[in-house]
């Protein structure tokens, strides 16, 4: 018989369960409904969200390949691939709702060089928590974007910040976040995917410094390391910040 990786680990997951069914004494009507509430949650368009919230935090804590550089963190339900390239890193339309956020800073490798020409493919909630495409009444490919860090490696993007927003909680994710005593707030974060041919991709969330959902995020990826501080301009807020990629 040809051991797999998938052998292994489905081996320990069926062990795993065994030992929680027989902790919790669990019964067949509730095996039965644990199926049906996997169903129902992929009916209702829950699918990515249910193990992003619940598992996703952990899968980026496992990863031996992301031990140095930036802190990698959970890419969510709410990505969209081929977002364009953005003028002038104007990531926010000129009449965008909300506070301007200015967000600066430097692509470098692990051993301090500068790394020019990554891409940073951003998203982001709106003013008031809502997601381009997922969420109604925001017009399409809002807050969607990708910037290229400069020749010295810096990078300036013009935003508005982004509110903290509760995740999904009407359906099948908000019902097992209430039954574990979880709140579905998350803290207010900006996503960003960050490429380079001959780096690691960079997946990760930048947090603002005192945001009160920070220690108990819905889907419990909040970092303090990626929380920094907001400080003020003409316009509004700054955030400054460096994305150290991996060889
Ligand atoms: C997000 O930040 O977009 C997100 C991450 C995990 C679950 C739900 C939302
Ligand atoms: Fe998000």
């Amino acid at each position: 018989m040809i051991k797999s990786r998938v052998g292994d680990i489905t081996t320990d997951l069926i062990q795993a369960i065994g030992k929680v069914c027989e902790k919790h004494n669990i019964t067949h009507d509730e095996y039965r409904k644990a199926i049906d509430f996997f169903s129902e949650a992929i009916d209702a368009g829950e699918r990515s969200l249910l193990f992003d919230a619940f598992l996703e935090a952990n899968i980026v804590a496992s990863d031996p390949t992301k031990t140095t550089g930036t802190t990698a963190q959970v890419l969510g339900p709410f990505y969209l691939p081929n977002m364009p390239l953005l003028d002038n890193g104007q990531l926010a339309r000129p009449n965008e709702a909300g506070e301007r956020l200015t967000v600066s800073g430097s692509v470098l490798s692990t051993e301090g060089g500068i790394i020019q020409n990554a891409e940073l493919d951003f998203w982001q909630a709106d003013a008031e928590g809502r997601y381009s495409s997922f969420n109604e009444g925001v017009p399409q490919y809002n807050l969607r974007g990708k910037i290229k860090s400069k020749t010295d490696g810096s990078f300036l993007l013009q935003t508005v910040k982004p509110a903290q927003y509760t995740i999904p909680d009407q359906g099948p994710t908000g019902i097992l976040l209430k039954a574990i005593g979880r709140h579905s707030w998350r803290p207010a974060h900006l996503h960003v995917i960050v490429r380079h041919e001959d780096y690691q991709t960079l997946t990760t969330q930048i947090y603002f410094r005192g945001d009160e959902y920070l220690s108990t995020d819905a889907v419990r990826a909040a970092n303090d390391d990626l929380a920094f501080p907001l400080s003020k301009n003409e316009e509004g807020s700054c955030v400054a910040f460096n994305l150290i990629l991996r060889e």
